[in-house]
C-alpha cells in the first residue's frame, strides 16, 4: 500500500474553488445552493475595487451572508492597499489572498491574515514574477497563481503560466512549506488535468462551472482523477 506522499499529484483530490464572479447577480442565492449540491470546496469571492482592476463587485457585508451558507469563503482581494478592508474580510473567510503588486506591506498583511485567524495568501499576476516570493514564504498558506489577466471571468488561460506553476511547485517543494497552490482563471475540464500535474492544489473555476448544464458533472471533471480510482 503506497503511502500519501508517494503517491503522483495528479492522482491526488484537488480542491475545486468555484468563483462567483461567473454568476448570475439575480440568482445567486439558488446558484450558491446548487454549487453546495455540487460538492465544491470552497466559494471563490473576487473583490474588486476598480482601481487595482477596472471592475467592482462584492463587499463585506455579500461575505456574512456566504459565511452563513456553509461553504469555506476564499476571499481574492484584487484592490490597492488591501490592509484598509482586509479585517472586515478575515471575519468570515477561511482563506484571504491580497495582490504582491497591491501594497508594498506584503510581508506584513501576510502576517496580519494569519494573526486574524485565516489562511494567508498571496497572488501573482501573470507578468509577476515568482522572486518575490522567496522572503514571503515564511508567512504564506497559499499561492495564487493568476493565469489570467485579473479583473474578468470567462477569459483564456494563459499557456506559459503552466511553467510558472511547476517553478512555484519546485520552490515550495524545495522550502519544505506545506504551502498550497491556488490556480485562477481559465479554468476548465480541458486544462485542469495539465494544471494539477504541474502542481496546483486548488482550482478556481467560474465560467466553466456557471455554463455547465450540470455543475456537479463540471466540478467532477475538474477534479480530474481522484484518489479513490489509483
Ligand atoms: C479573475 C478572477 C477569477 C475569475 C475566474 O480576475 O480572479 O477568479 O473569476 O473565472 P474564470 O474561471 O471564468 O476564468
Ligand atoms: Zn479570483
Amino acid at each position: 500500500m503506497m503511502n500519501y506522499s508517494e503517491i503522483p499529484r495528479e492522482f491526488k483530490k484537488v480542491k475545486v474553488a468555484a468563483s462567483l464572479l461567473s454568476a448570475n447577480m439575480l440568482e445567486i442565492g439558488s446558484d450558491v445552493m446548487k454549487l453546495k449540491d455540487a460538492g465544491v470546496d470552497l466559494l471563490h469571492l473576487d473583490v474588486m475595487d476598480g482601481h487595482f482592476v477596472p471592475n467592482l463587485t462584492f463587499g463585506p457585508d455579500f461575505a456574512r451572508r456566504l459565511y452563513e451558507v456553509g461553504i469555506p469563503l476564499d476571499v481574492h482581494l484584487m484592490v490597492s492597499n488591501p490592509e484598509c478592508m482586509l479585517d472586515q474580510f478575515c471575519d468570515y473567510a477561511e482563506y484571504v489572498t491580497i495582490h504582491a503588486e497591491a501594497t508594498p506591506h506584503v510581508h506584513r498583511l501576510l502576517r496580519r491574515i494569519r494573526e486574524k485567524g485565516c489562511k494567508s495568501g498571496v497572488a501573482l499576476n501573470p507578468s509577476t514574477s515568482p522572486n518575490f516570493l522567496q522572503y514571503v514564504l515564511d508567512e504564506t498558506d497559499l499561492i495564487l497563481i493568476m493565469t489570467v489577466n485579473p479583473g474578468l471571468g470567462g477569459q483564456s488561460f494563459i499557456p506559459s503560466m503552466l511553467h510558472k506553476i511547476k517553478e512555484i511547485r519546485d520552490l515550495i517543494d524545495q522550502a519544505g512549506l506545506p504551502i498550497e497552490i491556488q490556480v485562477d482563471g481559465g479554468i476548465t475540464g480541458d486544462n485542469a488535468h495539465e494544471v494539477i500535474k504541474k502542481g496546483a492544489d486548488i482550482l478556481v473555476s467560474g465560467n466553466y462551472i456557471f455554463s455547465s448544464d450540470d455543475m456537479a458533472a463540471a466540478v467532477y471533471s475538474l477534479r480530474g482523477t481522484s484518489l479513490k480510482e489509483c
